[in-house]
């Protein structure tokens, strides 16, 4: 059995690159692109906020449905609480997917923080010979849109090399919220999906991971993630791995600590961890969190930025949304370190920085530092206090691992590199 990777190429900035499949090594990989969504430019601290606290309502709800299920009860109303995080973010990590046979490409959002897999928000499915319609319709609803449909089994080509028989999906009818993409590939914990199909409420759909493992195409259960920093509209590269972790993108060893018990970070990819301001300043005891892809900054609790920004000085920036620092007191930005399972992560002062030659991009100006760390919305005690999202993951290599039920981070050669 062999690890497959998909490779992830960082496009010019509101660019979508075109796909180029590429063999490196053993590793056999396709394109992903990352791209800045215009529309999201605006707003994409409050999108961010939005899908942080949709995680919150959708992690209580799975608890409830999981629990009714167990003891047999009725699966309850959904009521207000069944969004699934929002996919409108600044940044979107996108791949060209292959459904059917033969296979039409989409491009799909990858998403840690939602297991459902689904197409044609904007382009239109086509059933083919391996199509098969389920009697289940789909519908998930996320923070700032949603899509409903029907769900398919069907072939999913993610490269020549790595085809998946016989994988559910949703096909939308309607959608709403996803400009420029077409659904998602949803790489979440599997228990998400629950209570998405109707009639079959109860019934899990399992992940590409789940199905690539079950069909014998990777000879692990997990699915890891290497983003590195971009500070220009220049291509660089990023890789998705199933099935193993590449030893060429990350440096020393992967640190594993199991899924968090505290609900609702339980529900997704969520880890314990504490957060300290340079030397001595803790700014977050140790709490429950996530580590998702889907979202953009680093977002910590209220309380922790509060302690972050009397620390460094930084004020909210009322046209970017971010926190904003002048460039005297960016020179005396101390790292953050965040401790997890036992082993420390330094995010450099650089790191914490959004890469200064963008700044119009955001709408920011030349001579001031925006920071990549940015306001959860509640101080902490919720059970989900922070959101490890993109700009740390570019600084940290990452692995979502469903067979151990645990999340490993290491360093990577871009850790501690001065890009922004
Ligand atoms: C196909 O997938 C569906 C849904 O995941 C599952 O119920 C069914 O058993 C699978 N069929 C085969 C032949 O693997
Ligand atoms: C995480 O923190 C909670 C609360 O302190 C604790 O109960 C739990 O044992 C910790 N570890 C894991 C893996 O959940
Ligand atoms: C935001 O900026 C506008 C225009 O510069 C200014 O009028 C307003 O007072 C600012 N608001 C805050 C909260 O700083």
């Amino acid at each position: 059995m062999r690890v497959f990777a998909l490779v992830l190429i960082v496009p010019a900035v509101f660019a979508l690159n075109t796909p180029v499949v590429r063999v490196t090594d053993s590793l056999i990989s396709v394109p992903f692109a990352k791209r800045i969504s215009a529309g999201g430019v605006k707003n994409f601290v409050e999108a961010d906020r939005a899908r942080a606290r949709s995680f919150v309502e959708v992690g209580k709800r799975k608890a409830a449905v999981r629990a009714a299920v167990a003891a047999g009860l009725p699966v309850p109303d959904a009521g207000a609480a069944s969004s699934v995080p929002v996919t409108n973010s600044l940044v979107q990590y996108t791949a060209s997917v292959g459904v059917g046979s033969p296979a039409s490409q989409f491009n799909l959002v990858v998403d840690t923080g939602s297991s459902n897999t689904w197409v044609g928000a904007t382009k239109k499915f086509v059933q083919t010979s391996t199509s098969v319609k389920t009697k289940n319709s789909v519908s998930v609803t996320y923070g700032s849109g949603d899509f409903k449909g029907t769900e398919f089994t069907d072939r999913v080509t993610l490269s020549s090399a790595l085809v998946i028989n016989n994988q559910s999906i949703g096909v939308a009818s309607s959608s709403s919220g996803f400009e420029g993409v077409d659904g998602i590939i949803g790489i979440g914990p599997t228990d998400l999906t629950l209570d998405t199909l109707s009639p079959a409420t109860n019934t899990l759909i399992p992940t590409v991971t789940d199905n690539l493992f079950t069909q014998g195409a990777i000879p692990s259960q997990l699915v890891a993630v290497s983003f590195e920093p971009t500070n220009s509209e220049t291509i660089t590269n990023g890789e998705l791995t199933f099935g193993g972790t590449d030893s060429s993108k990350f440096t020393g060893s992967i640190t594993f600590v199991p899924i968090t018990s505290t609900s609702p970070a339980s529900e997704f990819w969520g880890i314990n961890q504490s957060v300290r301001y340079g030397t001595s300043t803790t700014i977050l005891s140790t709490t429950a969190g996530i580590v998702d892809t889907g979202t953009t900054l680093l977002l910590l609790a209220t309380n922790a930025i509060n302690a972050y920004t009397k620390a460094n000085g930084a004020v909210l920036d009322n046209t970017t949304g971010l926190l904003r620092l002048t460039t005297a007191q960016f020179a005396k930005l101390q790292s953050l370190f965040f401790t997890i399972g036992g082993t420390t992560f330094e995010l450099t002062a650089n790191a914490q920085a959004w890469p200064r030659n963008l700044n119009a991009d955001i709408g920011g100006t030349a001579n001031n530092v925006y920071l990549i760390v940015g306001d959860l919305g509640t101080d902490s005690g919720e059970g989900l206090d922070f959101i490890n999202g993109q700009t740390f993951l570019e600084r940290f290599y990452s692995v979502f691992d469903t067979g151990n039920k645990r999340v490993g981070l290491a360093t990577t050669p871009f850790t501690t590199a001065t890009t922004n």
